[in-house]
């Protein structure tokens, strides 16, 4: 199913910082009247500041499905045409061992990166439904196609945002409605920064800035690029959009080496 979404109204959560801010300037620039929610109203501001079109702003917390329902309607009464998409992008990380990991951090990622995807597309499904048009796009990740260590909350959060959509899109098989999968690689972002890092998980003594700033020199794309894909991907109508070269490394393995990837992955890190 081919999806034009360019000059047509568009969603976007996580849309204050990284990929959703990107995809949010960019469908603006491709005449997208854009909605966009963050929970940091500061930067949600900033990007809003930076749009051509048409926007609507709104400070929501993905976690709070009752205030997604009413951010749903208020989109409802804002639009004059159907909405032709539903990014749900916000997202968080941690990074920690199995044994190390804090119940209450594991809690707050899949809060925000499983049950904000779902709160997004059970607010906006009734909507698109009803408009027989539209996509669901949810971000899961490569760690949504592979398990990494010291990123068990992360990954399974991803893996259920992957499982959620595919039931997802066979459900809206026959209707004018679909729903796609991101799978970014690493992506040039505030991920690590904005993250609930609390020691290093690899033991290396490395502070969250070192952390990050290793994250930023083997993370291949730009929040800019990764925007240009997954708009791409979309109007392909690609059900499953990987986001740089290291996703297609990362998903070849899953399928080449289903319980040895890691070993080669490894390998690949030890080389570099
Ligand atoms: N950066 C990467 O390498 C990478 C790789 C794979 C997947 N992803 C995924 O891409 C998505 C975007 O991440 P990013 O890399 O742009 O990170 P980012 O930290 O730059 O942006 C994430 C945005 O989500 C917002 N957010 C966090 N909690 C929220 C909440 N409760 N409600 C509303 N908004 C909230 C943050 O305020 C931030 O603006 C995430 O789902 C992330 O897991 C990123």
């Amino acid at each position: 199913m081919v999806r034009k979404i360019a000059g047509r109204p568009v969603v976007i959560t996580g849309a204050a910082s990284g990929i959703g801010r990107s995809l949010a300037i960019r469908l603006s620039r491709h005449g997208c009247p854009v909605v966009i929610a963050d929970v940091n109203a500061v930067e949600l501001e900033k990007t809003a500041a930076s749009l051509s079109g048409p926007a609507l702003s709104r400070v929501l917390d993905v976690r709070d499905a009752a205030d997604f329902g009413r951010f749903a309607s208020e989109v409802r009464e804002w639009l004059d045409l159907p909405l032709a998409a539903v990014f749900n992008n916000a997202g968080v990380a941690t990074a920690t061992s199995v044994l190390d990991s804090l119940p209450e951090d594991d809690t707050w990622l899949f809060d925000i990166n499983y049950w904000g995807v779902v709160n997004g597309t059970r607010a906006f499904l009734p909507m698109l439904l009803k408009q027989n048009y539209g996509v669901v796009v949810n971000t899961s990740s490569v760690y949504g196609l592979v398990g990494m260590p010291n990123n068990s909350a992360y990954c399974s959060a991803k893996f259920a945002v992957r499982g959620f959509t595919d039931s997802l899109r066979q459900e809206l098989r026959g209707t004018g409605v679909s729903a796609a999968t991101v799978h970014p690689g690493g992506i040039k972002t505030n991920i690590i920064r904005n993250g609930r890092i609390h020691r290093d998980p690899e033991g290396r003594g490395r502070d969250l800035e070192q952390i990050a700033a290793d994250f930023d020199a083997i993370a291949l794309t730009t929040p800019e690029r990764a925007a240009e894909v997954i708009h791409r991907g979309v109007e392909k109508g690609k059900a499953r959009i990987l986001v740089g070269p290291d996703a297609y490394v990362f998903d070849a393995l899953a399928r080449i080496a289903p319980t040895r990837y890691y070993s080669l992955v490894a390998r690949l890190l030890e080389r570099k």
